[in-house]
């Protein structure tokens, strides 16, 4: 039997997702959702996608809304990305945080970081370039896949393409696999939590951060998720503290809540 997604299903399967997790999915994409979900109908036994919304809609426990996630989420990340604002972080931002603080101790949260790459970036540079400093970093994300992933701490080539020699020989060991795994004093440091961006009651839990990395996912929301999304960060930022969104991205027409900060071409945006 072919299972088809028309229409008026799709329609109300992206107001459901887009209810769920602010991810906005449009017209064009309706073919990704189709792919993406067969596997998933087929596997629970269902007859077609409006079996599987109502399905979603009134089974009890979250883990269909969980594998739902991860099948439609798209996880591209890698070691090293964007490094012109991950310079402007650890030369820049890093120092201005600690000599105000006085401390040296800082609290970073890499939200939707995916399989993890981005917070271990952040570990091995603070640990190469700033003497002493104790970090603690949350990494969150809405797919439990790539959670796991994460706390496993086991990359491809694809994802290390980017980590320079130093680092590689230094913090990866390869396992003869076409893998390589993350020392375990790189791993140490980060927690992996799954939290939805969405979810206001739950970010309100995990307390304060001096510098947040919310990069190349609001592009995934439309202006009003973003909006919201974007508030939630500025909340869990101390006074003064700083968000780097992607290199593609922009808060120009979200907020005008936050400071732009123009450093070397790299904008980021500081909580007053
Ligand atoms: C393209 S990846 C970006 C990873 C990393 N931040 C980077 O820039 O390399 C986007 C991630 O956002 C996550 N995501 C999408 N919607 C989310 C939501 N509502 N709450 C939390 N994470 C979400 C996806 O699961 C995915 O792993």
């Amino acid at each position: 039997m072919t299972i088809v997604l028309r229409d008026p299903v799709f329609r109300d399967f992206r107001d459901f997702i887009y209810e769920k997790c602010g991810i906005f999915i449009p017209d064009t994409k309706k073919y990704l959702l189709e792919n993406r979900l067969v596997k998933r109908i087929e596997d629970k036994c269902l007859s077609g996608f409006e079996d599987y919304l109502k399905y979603l809609r009134y089974s009890t426990n979250g883990d269909e809304l969980s594998r739902l996630y991860d099948a439609i989420t798209t996880n591209e990340t890698y070691f090293f990305r964007e490094p012109q604002q991950l310079d402007v972080f650890i030369d820049q931002i890093a120092p201005k945080v600690l000599s105000q603080k006085k401390a040296k101790d800082i609290r970073i949260w890499s939200a939707a970081c995916s399989t993890g790459e981005e917070a271990y970036t952040l570990i091995m540079m603070l640990a190469e370039k700033i003497a002493g400093v104790r970090t603690e970093i949350l990494g969150s994300d809405i797919s439990d896949e790539v959670l796991a992933s994460a706390r496993r701490g086991v990359y491809n080539s694809y994802s290390i393409r980017n980590v320079p020699e130093p680092y590689m020989k230094k913090y990866f060991r390869d396992n003869g696999q076409m893998n390589f795994e993350l020392d375990a004093a790189v791993k140490r440091p980060v927690t992996f939590s799954n939290i939805n961006l969405i979810d206001e009651k739950k970010i309100r839990t995990i307390g304060s951060f001096d510098v947040i990395f919310c990069r190349n996912v609001l592009i995934y929301f439309d202006d009003k998720a973003k909006q919201k999304v974007v508030s939630f960060l500025y909340n869990s930022l101390k006074p003064g503290g700083y968000l780097f969104v992607g290199s593609s991205e922009s808060l120009h027409s979200v907020t005008r809540a936050f400071r732009p900060v123009i450093i070397n071409k790299v904008v980021v945006y500081q909580r007053g």
